[in-house]
């Protein structure tokens, strides 16, 4: 079955909006096959988030991201990249549809509650930064 990453980002977690957010993905029907609660390091933030680094909010969403606590998830499910991408919302809140969860949870473009993996090749890449193969029960 399809796989992607999920991050619950450190602004929700401090928000305890946490259980609220994986009951949104657990009511869309998505497998849980991993989970856990770290704090990501420079290192991983880096690497994580490679595509992004050098551009102008780098710094702020590297600071952020490192932060506190998040949660990392691997959600699995038909079409389940696409899937969570919609059901997670546009990037900023603002423009973010009514019933998505960045519309509910976020506050603003850069705080915004949750990731999703925008590929199956970078859901791949990115579950295996937070997951090795015995953590994922598939
Ligand atoms: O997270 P998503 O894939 O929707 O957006 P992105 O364009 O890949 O950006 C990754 C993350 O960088 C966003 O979710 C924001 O947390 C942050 N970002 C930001 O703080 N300011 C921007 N102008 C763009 C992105
Ligand atoms: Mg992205």
């Amino acid at each position: 079955m399809e796989k992607t990453l999920v991050l619950i980002k450190p602004d929700a977690v401090a928000k305890h909006y946490t259980g609220d957010i994986i009951k949104k993905y657990e009511e869309a029907g998505f497998r849980i096959l991993a989970m856990k609660l770290l704090r990501m390091s420079q290192v991983l933030a880096k690497k994580h988030y490679a595509e992004h680094v050098g551009r102008p909010y780098y710094d702020d969403l590297e600071g952020f991201i490192t932060s506190g606590p998040l949660v990392a998830m691997v959600l699995a499910g038909d079409d389940v990249v696409a899937a969570v991408r919609k059901l997670n919302g546009k990037t900023d809140p603002k423009e973010a549809e009514e019933g998505t969860i960045r519309k509910r949870f976020a506050a603003s473009k850069s705080r915004n509650a949750v990731h999703a993996s925008d590929s199956q090749a970078n859901a791949e890449r990115e579950i295996h930064i937070f997951f090795n193969e015995i953590e994922i029960l598939d």
